[in-house]
């Protein structure tokens, strides 16, 4: 069964197509600004004239949707730029929403407050005797006020990112209130303190100041939590839940996937598309033939979609 590609083809257990891919765009200020990221090769940050013709370019290909991230112009304590109604995104999605692009794609919004806040947490920092704290319950009112200001501005799905409890119901809540009842909510739920966010960093300037991120995300050594986060997310409301990363816990999403009902979707960091592209550049690994098992490997794990850099190349040889 293995003789011949019609034969493979007719047994494969596992498809991939570009409608099941998610590419993430970085706005950035500005007119006419491509501006490459050192750590990504192919990812740029791009004004928002430029994310249109990507956009268009991506709906040509078939790809299922984009995932919105904002680098804004200043950044304070409160977050303005991420729920401000003229912020990156907002501006972004204005724009997105009424290209010729929109009727083929999800436009999907990135939830949180790291690329926002000054010191790069995802949530509000208070001092505590001496020690710094990144407080939950304090931070849900923002995010609830940054989903509602990204739904509006015409996000078809919003995604919190920031990993604070309860974000989800508060998220919900004040959608509703505001007659976005319809706006789902794709829940960042099991997302794991990982050092395979590093490039991202680079990309939307979110580096936390201080301190790490392990106070909120996830401690990788733990499944039965990220089912119990997974839980808690849907009950609160979530409409679909996003693993993340993706290959280093492709059995968290096996688990997940044998668990619950809801749609998955994994997310495909930065460091895992940098590491690839380092080997491609040495010339150590094939790249058409790496890239297409990277991502057969996360469907076959029980992803439905995928959110990954190479969203526009892999739906180029997907076809
Ligand atoms: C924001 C956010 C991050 C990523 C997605 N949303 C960074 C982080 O949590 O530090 C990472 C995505 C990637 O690495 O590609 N909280």
């Amino acid at each position: 069964m293995r003789r011949t590609e019609p034969l493979r083809a007719l047994v494969r257990e596992t498809r991939l197509e570009p409608g099941a891919l998610i590419l993430p765009l970085f706005l950035c200020p500005g007119e006419g600004v491509r501006k490459e990221i050192a750590s990504m090769p192919g990812v740029f940050n791009l004004s928002v004239d430029e994310a249109v013709k990507e956009a268009e370019a991506a709906a040509a290909l078939g790809i299922g949707g984009l995932l919105l991230f904002g680098l804004p112009e200043t950044k304070d304590e409160e977050a303005t730029g991420a729920w401000a109604d003229d912020g990156i995104v907002q501006q972004g999605l204005r724009a997105l929403k009424s290209s010729s692009a929109a009727k083929s794609l999800v436009v999907m919004a990135d939830v949180c407050l790291c690329e926002y806040t000054s010191h790069g947490h995802c949530g509000i920092v208070k001092r505590k005797g001496g020690e710094y704290e990144v407080e939950n319950d304090s931070s849900l009112g923002l995010l609830a006020k940054t989903a509602v200001s990204l739904a509006k501005a015409g996000a078809d799905v919003v995604a919190p990112s920031d990993m604070m409890d309860g974000r989800v119901a508060a998220i919900r809540d004040a959608l509703d209130a505001e007659e976005l009842e319809q706006t789902p909510i794709l829940s960042y739920a099991a997302k794991f303190a990982s050092a395979f966010y590093g490039p991202f960093r680079e990309a939307a300037d979110s580096a936390p100041q201080f301190g790490d991120r392990r106070s909120y995300q996830m401690d990788g050594a733990n499944v039965r939590e990220a089912m119990r986060e997974i839980d808690l997310d849907l009950a609160e409301g979530a409409d679909m839940i996003l693993m993340k990363p993706a290959m280093p816990y492709l059995d968290v999403i096996r688990a997940a996937r044998e668990q619950f009902t809801a749609p998955i979707g994994a997310y495909q960091v930065s460091g895992e598309y940098s590491m690839l592209q380092a080997a491609f550049a040495k010339g150590w690994l094939e790249p058409q033939r790496a890239m297409l098992e990277s991502l057969v490997s996360i469907r076959r794990a029980g992803a439905g979609f995928i959110v990954t850099y190479f969203a526009v190349e892999a739906a180029k040889v997907l076809g």
